[in-house]
């Protein structure tokens, strides 16, 4: 694969940002590497919206530290909170991206991943502004402390005191929590199981409609996790007419069956957030219209920027655009293969897509 560098002219720096044309090759390079028929629902757009996410969501406003600059998921001390299990596949699905585009800071490529992946999957286009900065090492000082990012066994008094820190307010933590309607739970890296919607990689505002119109019961898992889940019988039903008349499978009824986590049923729980899941759920284009805001000023989170748009961080003027060397192109966080069932066992197959994928190029 070739690494075409920009002509000198256009290195990006906080004066001379990324041109526009250079930012659509890199747009189309992500919607290209979207499909992953052999990875989770046949797409890496889910888990790259995490990442995203994970990335920014450490902002803190009282001292401004965290948010989306500087990438410090690359080392252990931020990558390896346990909230950051399972993103290590969507940092090796950039990789290519980087490998061909060096000049990109992986904190823009993160975060413009996350918007290009929303828009591909049927969801709004979300305005987004490069100029973020790696940082160099893992002994940086700017690297969030883990621990700031929500825990989904949790109510509402949790979702405030987390989301109030990063300066959003009820209707946009519920707005935010509308991205459940893409992905799935994996029991090996949250403990939690299971997809919210029937289809997992198309956004919409079904997530909304799911939560008021089904009668979800609690679970516990057979790793004692609790959650709350739905078998939907409309999907059992094709099932059976496709296999003429004959029951489901054990696998059928996992695959018809939705989940959602405590802290998704706190927004029902809580009068003044389920009003705007009730907004949510009536009105797609109102979803779509606060969710494409909420999402932009999430990507914001840590970043300073003057009338025109350019980074005035001190941090980031005084560097400069400072791209981070590429990564290895395997999956760096956890660095040791552990048991089926716990947190990291995932890496080791990914570990050797890698390699294999690799070794062709
Ligand atoms: C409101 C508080 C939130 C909690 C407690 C929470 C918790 C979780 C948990 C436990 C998972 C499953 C992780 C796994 O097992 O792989 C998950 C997945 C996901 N979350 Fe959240 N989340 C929250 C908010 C958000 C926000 C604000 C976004 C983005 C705007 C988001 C986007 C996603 C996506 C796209 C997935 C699926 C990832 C995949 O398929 O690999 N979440 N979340």
């Amino acid at each position: 694969m070739s690494a075409p560098a920009p002509p000198p002219s256009h290195t990006p720096s906080p004066e001379n940002p990324p041109s526009t044309s250079q930012l659509s090759e890199v747009r189309a390079a992500i919607s290209s590497l979207l499909s992953q028929p052999s990875y989770d629902d046949g797409s890496a757009g889910p888990v790259l919206v995490r990442l995203a996410w994970h990335s920014a969501g450490t902002f803190d406003k009282a001292t401004h530290s965290g948010g989306s600059n500087g990438a410090g998921m690359r080392w252990e001390s931020e990558g390896g909170d346990p909230a950051n299990a399972g993103l290590q596949h969507a940092r090796a699905f950039l990789e290519p991206i980087k490998h061909q585009f060096p000049w990109i800071t992986y904190s823009d490529l993160w975060t413009l991943a996350a918007v290009v992946a929303i828009e591909a999957m049927g969801g709004p286009h979300i305005e987004w502004k490069g100029g973020r900065t790696d940082f160099a090492d893992e002994s940086d000082k700017r690297i969030p402390p883990r621990g700031r990012l929500p825990d989904g066994s949790k109510g509402a008094d949790h979702l405030r005191w987390i989301f109030y820190r990063m300066g959003f307010n009820d209707q946009e933590i519920v707005a935010l929590s509308g991205a459940h309607n893409l992905g799935r739970c994996h029991a090996d890296r949250s403990g939690f199981d299971g997809k919210w919607v029937n289809n997992p990689t198309r956004f919409s505002n079904q997530y909304f409609r799911l939560l008021l119109a089904n009668d979800w019961k609690k679970k516990t898992l057979d790793n004692g996790v609790e959650q709350f889940v739905y078998v939907d019988e409309d999907t059992l039903q094709d099932v059976r007419e496709a296999n003429d008349g004959k029951e489901p499978s054990a696998e059928e009824i996992e695959e018809a069956t939705l989940m959602m986590l405590p802290s998704d049923m706190a927004l029902l729980d809580d009068a003044k957030m389920r009003v705007w899941v009730e907004k949510y759920a009536k009105d797609k284009d109102l979803f779509f219209d606060h969710f494409a805001k909420v999402f932009a000023k999430l990507m914001e989170l840590g970043i300073q920027r003057d009338a025109n748009g350019n980074v005035i961080n001190t941090d980031n003027v005084r560097d400069g655009y400072k791209s981070a060397p590429k990564k290895s192109d395997r999956p760096t966080a956890p660095e040791k293969d552990q048991n089926k069932g716990q947190i990291g066992h995932e890496a080791a197959v990914l570990k050797e897509q890698n390699r294999e994928k690799w070794a062709k190029l």
